[in-house]
């Protein structure tokens, strides 16, 4: 499954679509990231209460919008009522766009409906459990997404991970490690179930990357907005990069 990760270039990851520029996690921000060329739709996952997969990074839904409480307590409908672009003209006032005001936090059905096989795509399941991996797959087989080789998954949970890779081992599946993690963490066990490693910038340099490639891993990066850091990690052979600025990016990989 490594050959299913491109190794021909540096992965352009738009991370939490190109959220440098417009609220992320919406369709607005994925839509604008495939504009700006990313490789990839970096889509961060949480359930809700009636088990819709939804996109958003954090747990609670105060930082991006303009209701409150956890994801996993809210309905569906619940969700969709809420102004999940509005935070975003308040907190960069000099990116403001009236576009971004009402917009709703987008199911995952939805983003694959918007862009379907069109894009690619780099799911995190945020704290999975097994209903919600099985609600995953469930949906990525609906949009086929699965054998057409869209879908990169990620995760911070490595139980996830290998229940994944138990009933699928053909999707590219990448293990994110928290800095505290990065210098003690079994690569060797990681190559067992995944193709590649997502780890923060701040902890790699050169010797370290080519150590855990040297573990037949591919090394992706987070989350890197400036340009003289993109070009640091490229330098040392870094295998993807996310980012919040794809345009930056593919500038730099031009
Ligand atoms: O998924 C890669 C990176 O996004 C992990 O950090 O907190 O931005 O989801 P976070
Ligand atoms: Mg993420």
């Amino acid at each position: 499954f490594v050959s299913l990760l491109p190794s021909d270039k540096v992965l352009n990851i738009a991370h939490r679509g190109a959220s440098g520029h417009a609220p992320e996690h919406t369709l607005i921000a994925y839509d604008l990231a495939e504009k700006m060329n990313a490789d990839y739709l970096e889509i961060d996952l949480h359930m809700t209460a009636d088990h819709q997969l939804v996109a958003i990074h954090d747990e609670d839904v105060g930082r991006t919008t303009n209701g409150v409480g956890f994801v996993s307590d809210l309905t569906l409908a619940e969700l969709k009522e809420l102004d999940a672009g509005t935070w975003f003209n308040q907190a960069y006032p000099e990116l403001a766009n009236p576009d971004f005001i009402g917009v709703t936090i987008p199911t995952l059905a939805e983003i694959f409906e918007l862009f379907g096989l069109d894009s690619d795509y780099y799911i995190e399941l945020k704290d999975p459990d097994d209903e919600m991996i099985d609600a995953f797959l469930t949906v990525l087989n609906k949009y086929d997404l699965l054998e057409a080789d869209k879908v990169i998954i990620q995760s911070f949970s490595q139980k996830a991970l290998t229940n994944i890779h138990a009933q699928y081992d053909e999707i590219p599946l990448i293990q994110l490690l928290s800095k505290s993690k990065t210098k003690s963490a079994n690569y060797k066990k990681i190559r067992q179930y995944a193709a590649g490693v997502g780890l923060p910038f701040q902890t790699l340099d050169k010797a370290f990357i080519e150590k855990i490639q040297g573990n037949g891993l591919h090394v992706h990066a987070f989350t890197v907005n400036e340009t003289e850091d993109m070009e640091r990690l490229i330098d040392w052979g870094i295998d993807g990069i996310f980012t919040n600025y794809p345009d930056r990016l593919a500038d730099v990989l031009w």
